[in-house]
């Protein structure tokens, strides 16, 4: 099975594959200007195909996206909550994967833990896609790679700073900056850092990363800067977060620090007034909208890569 197109993290993919990947992303949004979203790309590239998806955490972009993806692509969709699925009742996940490897063409999962979503891809037969873990969020930086390429062209050597929790979507960051070659300055406080070992695959795959607890020294000259919530999904420290990453708001006096041109980003959903200002997330900088609406167009990109059509 070592064939299996599994998208699971970007450090595993190769640069060829993700560059390949985001262009066909450009390639086909721009071929569906104007058009219905229900209506079928040219090529319908996952005709005949099923997609699963499993979601044992909450979500609304992903959910909506992935759905919105594979009907475009011209394929179906099967949607359910582990607590919805025997998966619930302690079924395995490797005998879900048995199973569902024999009823669907591929696999989403959005999972509480990592290790799952690993294990699903090693036992399933069909391609299996990281919808988001508590370590990675690979589609997110995707969508969000193609809103900065098209407000600022090519990302490669561009600079990209990260302000506050080196959380999962962080973590996806450091996983593509040396594969696809811009710079990534990290600001967070000594606590929520990026795990080293997302910081040695960066640096492996040729990442040039600077880490600081300095949000300003982060910002300064940056192409883009981007934000996520204090507190993830499953985080519980909740009153310790929101005072130790209290100084890394992303706010207008902060992004004057950045280039003039600089863009803003930040997967969503947003929490107001506590990681982003209403006038930054809102403001003329802002690319929040567009690269949610990628997720639509990167993650019919990443299907078609999973189904051998890029
Ligand atoms: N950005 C993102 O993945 O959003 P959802 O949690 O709504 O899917
Ligand atoms: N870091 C956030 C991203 C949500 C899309 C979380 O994991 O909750």
């Amino acid at each position: 099975m070592s064939e299996l197109r599994h998208f699971v993290d970007l450090w595993a993919l190769s640069s060829a594959d993700l560059r390949a990947i985001l262009d066909d992303a450009h390639r086909r949004k721009a071929a569906r200007a104007g058009w219905t979203q229900g209506r079928v790309d040219a090529d319908a590239p996952a005709a005949g195909r099923t997609l699963a998806m499993i979601f044992e955490r909450n979500s609304t972009r992903t959910r909506f996206s992935f759905d919105a993806a594979i009907r475009q692509l011209g394929g179906a969709s099967i949607i359910s909550t582990s607590a919805d699925m025997q998966l619930g009742r302690g079924e395995t996940i490797e005998d879900t994967a048995r199973v569902l490897s024999r009823m669907v063409d591929a696999i989403m999962l959005r999972a509480e833990r990592h290790e799952t979503v690993e294990a699903l891809a090693r036992v399933a037969t069909v391609p299996v896609i990281n919808g988001l873990t508590p370590r990675s969020h690979p589609c997110q930086i995707l969508a969000d790679l193609m809103a900065f390429e098209a407000a600022r062209g090519p990302v490669a050597g561009k600079t990209i700073a990260w302000v506050g929790d080196g959380n999962n979507v962080c973590a996806s960051y450091l996983h593509a900056a040396g594969k696809l070659g811009f710079n990534l300055n990290i600001a967070s406080p000594a606590e929520y850092s990026p795990l080293h070992l997302d910081l040695a695959r960066a640096v492996e795959a040729g990442g040039k990363v600077m880490l600081t607890d300095n949000p300003r020294k982060a910002v300064e000259g940056a192409d883009c800067v981007v934000a996520d919530t204090w507190v993830s999904m499953g985080d519980t420290d909740y009153d310790e977060r929101l005072e130790t990453l209290g100084p890394y708001q992303v706010n207008e006096d902060l992004m004057a620090g950045a280039a003039p041109d600089a863009v803003f980003l930040h997967c969503l959903p947003a929490h107001r007034g506590e990681e982003v200002t209403d006038e930054v997330l809102d403001g003329p900088q802002s690319l929040v909208w567009d690269a949610a609406e990628n997720r639509i167009h990167a993650q019919k990109s990443i299907l078609a890569w999973c189904f051998g059509a890029i």
